[in-house]
C-alpha cells in the first residue's frame, strides 16, 4: 500500500515533537509533505523554531517547514509555558535551527497542495490550534472537498477541560476555527483527551525508550520527562500523556484506538464553556453525526509502536 500524504499542523510543544518523530520514522506508512506552524503552546516563532529543530534532531532538513497565523481567528492567543516550558519545547538541549523556513505563508501552502495534489488524496493532521486549517478553508472554500480527512489531536468529552472546566487547549485556543472544521463536512477523526490521557508516559516506557540510546531517543526522554510535570501535578497522572502522537500512530495502526460516529459541536460563545467539544455520545440529539470521536487506547500497542519506530531515527 502506498503511503498516505499529510502535512501535520503542528505548535510544537514536547508532544507534537514526537509525533513529528514518529511520521519521520515511519516512510512506509506517511508520505509528510510538509510541517505547517501555527501559534498555541508558544507564539509561532517558537513553533517554527521548534519545528525545524525537530527535524535536525531526526536529520531531516529536507522537510519544508512553512510559519502560518500568529493568531486566532477572534480573539488574542492563549499560550501554555506553564506546561511546555518558555521555549516550548523545553527538557532536551537541542542545537538552534539551520534550516530556513519555507517562503509564504501556511495558508497558501494549504491552498496550493490541495488544489494541485489528486482530490481526496491528502490528509491534514492538526495538532494545535485549527487557525491555519480554518483560515484556508475560509480563503478558498472550493479545496474543503479535496481533503481525504483530517486527523485531530484536540477536544475531550469523558475527561472535560484541561484548559478551563470544560475545554482542551488547541480548541480552547481557538473555538471559531475549530467550528469551522468540525463543521466542513470533511470526514473527521478526534483524538480527544479522552484517549490522549490512557498514553502516559510512565517511568518504564521513558527507560525503555532512553535505553534505545541514540540522540533522538534521548530528547524524547528529556522532552517526556519534562512535559509531564504539569500532569502529575494536575491529574496525579504516572507520566505525561502523549496527546499528540496519538493522530499519526492511527494512521499507522489504526486498531491500536476504537470510538464511535458521533455529532460534535464547538462552543463558540459561552464565557463559562466556550471551547467546549460537545460530543453526543449517547446519540441523544438529532444531529447529525460529524465526526469518528475516539473513545478507548491500547497502551500499550501504542508504546510499542512508538519505540521501535524511535528506534529508527
Ligand atoms: O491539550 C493538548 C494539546 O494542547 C496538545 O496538542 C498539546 O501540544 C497542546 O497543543
Ligand atoms: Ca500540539
Amino acid at each position: 500500500m502506498s503511503p498516505r500524504k499529510i502535512i501535520i499542523d503542528t505548535d510544537p510543544g514536547q508532544d507534537d515533537a514526537v509525533a513529528i518523530l514518529l511520521a519521520l520514522a515511519s516512510p512506509e506508512e506517511i508520505d509528510l509533505l510538509s510541517i505547517t506552524c501555527v501559534a498555541g503552546n508558544v507564539p509561532l516563532e517558537l513553533t517554527a523554531r521548534n519545528a525545524r529543530m525537530v527535524c535536525e534532531l531526526a536529520g531531516r532538513t529536507d522537510v519544508k517547514v512553512f510559519a502560518g497565523c500568529d493568531r486566532p481567528m477572534g480573539r488574542d492567543l492563549v499560550t501554555a509555558e506553564h506546561v511546555h516550558g518558555k521555549t516550548g519545547l523545553d527538557g532536551p538541549t537541542l542545537p538552534d535551527p539551520q534550516m530556513p523556513l519555507q517562503d509564504g505563508h501556511a495558508v497558501e501552502f494549504l491552498v496550493e497542495t490541495l488544489r494541485q495534489e489528486p482530490a481526496r488524496s491528502v490528509t491534514l493532521v492538526p495538532i494545535g490550534p485549527l487557525t491555519n486549517i480554518a483560515t484556508a478553508f475560509r480563503k478558498a472554500p472550493e479545496v474543503i472537498e479535496r481533503v481525504q480527512e483530517i486527523v485531530l489531536m484536540g477536544g475531550a468529552y469523558f475527561q472535560v477541560g484541561n484548559v478551563t472546566p470544560a475545554a482542551e487547549f488547541n480548541i480552547y485556543v481557538d473555538p471559531q476555527a475549530a467550528d469551522i472544521v468540525f463543521s466542513s463536512g470533511v470526514p473527521l477523526t478526534v483524538m480527544p483527551l479522552d484517549v490522549t490521557h490512557q498514553v502516559l508516559v510512565t517511568g518504564p516506557r521513558n527507560g525503555a525508550i532512553r535505553a534505545i540510546g541514540t540522540p533522538v531517543a534521548k530528547a524524547v526522554a528529556e522532552m517526556t520527562a519534562f512535559f509531564e510535570r504539569y500532569d502529575r501535578e494536575k491529574y496525579g497522572s504516572d507520566g505525561a500523556p502523549l496527546h499528540d502522537p496519538c493522530t499519526i500512530a492511527y494512521l499507522i495502526q489504526p486498531d491500536l484506538f476504537s470510538g464511535r460516529y458521533v455529532n460534535v459541536e464547538i462552543e463558540t460563545t459561552s464565557e463559562l464553556t466556550l471551547g467546549m467539544t460537545v460530543a453526543d455520545w449517547w446519540g441523544v440529539s438529532d444531529r447529525a453525526p460529524n465526526a469518528t470521536f475516539m473513545g478507548s487506547a491500547d497502551a500499550d500497542g501504542f508504546f510499542s509502536l512508538l519505540t521501535e519506530r524511535l528506534s529508527r531515527l
